[in-house]
């Protein structure tokens, strides 16, 4: 199909066509087309899996266009997209993604971690950019297929998983910024082992106010790739310096916010006393809401050991809990690493040493990597894990 090129001035009466399209057909998993591979690819061993460089033999792709909606979905061999240099996903970063994971469990079930939650993130990651909105049950659906398709990829054991990328772009062939009217879901998976090549390993932060993740009223709470490739550069210039992550700062008064790509908690004994385990709030738009960040939450409420707080927390309360003994540990949490323990945290010409009770980790963090895993792989049953197969 093709479609006549949006005049700037046409931009609001495309924005409204848009916005009615909306509501148009919707994702139908019962149509979805399979393709086989004729030439399967050699798996690699698990020892050999890096984070994120090696795919499986098949990916999704569900076209959209803003007069039909969506298309049938279609499974098919891994290979490279076709896309027009002028779509604006590679112009103005009208692009989003998802981070998810599946699991074979000791029966050889495949099993998802709450992809409600992933789907209705993603939602509202393409709402922000203005790109279709879709129903999320029936992409997991798809997403399930291609699972089942690419069983055999899924890798075995602990610590081990297919790590799920669902992406939205804009596949709109127009140099004027304004809303798209082609666009593309796809999903690739991507047999993983540890995020950090060191594993469940303690990590060392460098905080800073040079570089912001993240402000009110920006994209900070939304899966949008413009969100990440700013970040490279900090990242970068902290490893040189020897440290793993950044922490990412807000405000004047240096507010604690995120580490790397991770959700951040900190456990501590609070001034007047009493344990509590905090971390930033959702509240002003800043914040991922991660899944990870979510069954933290959850837990910890569940388990009743502490207080649980969302709320804004100051690099002077933290350099205060430090130097009086107060802090208990701190983590970062994630879909990619899971849980990822903070030993160091490089502020102010400073090094703040966090307590690791465990060697690797603290109390808090080592108990909620074995419930939330547990669960991952089936060993705790728990309405979280779906089984697909
Ligand atoms: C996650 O762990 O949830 C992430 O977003 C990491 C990913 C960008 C590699």
């Amino acid at each position: 199909m093709m479609f006549a090129r949006t005049s700037l001035r046409g931009a609001r009466a495309t924005h409204i066509q848009h916005a009615r399209a909306l509501s148009m057909a919707t994702i139908d998993p019962s149509a979805i087309e399979i393709t086989r591979t004729s030439s399967p690819k050699t798996k690699l061993p698990n020892e050999e899996l890096s984070f994120g460089s090696t795919f499986s033999d098949h990916m999704l792709e569900i076209d959209w266009d803003h007069e039909n909606g969506w298309h049938k979905p279609k499974i098919s061999p891994y290979g490279a997209l076709q896309i027009d240099p002028a779509a604006t996903s590679l112009h103005y970063g009208l692009q989003c993604f998802e981070g998810m994971k599946c699991y074979l469990d000791d029966e050889d079930n495949i099993r998802m971690f709450r992809p409600d939650m992933n789907m209705k993130r993603m939602n509202n990651s393409m709402k922000r950019l203005f790109l279709p909105e879709f129903d999320g049950d029936a992409f997991v659906e798809c997403i399930a297929e291609l699972c089942r398709v690419d069983k055999d990829w899924i890798p075995k054991g602990e610590g081990y998983s297919m790590y799920i990328r669902p992406t939205g772009i804009a596949t709109h062939p127009f140099l004027g910024v304004g809303a798209a009217q082609q666009a593309k879901l796809y999903a690739i998976l991507s047999p993983v082992g540890p995020y950090y090549p060191e594993g469940f390993a303690a990590v060392s932060l460098l905080a800073g106010d040079e570089y912001v993740r993240a402000w009110p009223g920006g994209t900070g709470d939304s899966k949008v790739g413009g969100n990440y490739g700013p970040t490279i550069l900090p990242q970068m210039e902290a490893a040189k310096k020897g440290y793993s992550q950044v922490l990412w700062l807000f405000g004047e008064d240096h507010q604690v916010t995120e580490v790397g790509t991770m959700n951040l908690f900190l456990m501590w004994e609070k001034p007047g006393g009493g344990k509590e385990l905090v971390t930033a709030p959702l509240s002003r738009g800043d914040i991922l809401p991660g899944v990870t960040r979510d069954c933290v939450l959850d837990l910890a409420r569940k388990w009743g050991d502490c207080e649980v707080s969302e709320r804004n927390v100051t690099m002077a309360e933290v350099v205060s809990a430090v130097d009086e003994g107060r802090i208990i540990e701190a983590f970062g949490c994630g879909t990619a690493a899971v849980l990822s323990p903070i030993k160091l945290v490089h502020y102010n010409g400073r090094d703040l040493e966090f307590p690791l009770a465990n060697g690797q980790s603290g109390d808090m963090c080592q108990r909620l990597w074995n419930e939330i895993t547990g669960i991952q792989y089936g060993k705790i049953e728990h309405p979280w894990s779906i089984k697909i197969d």
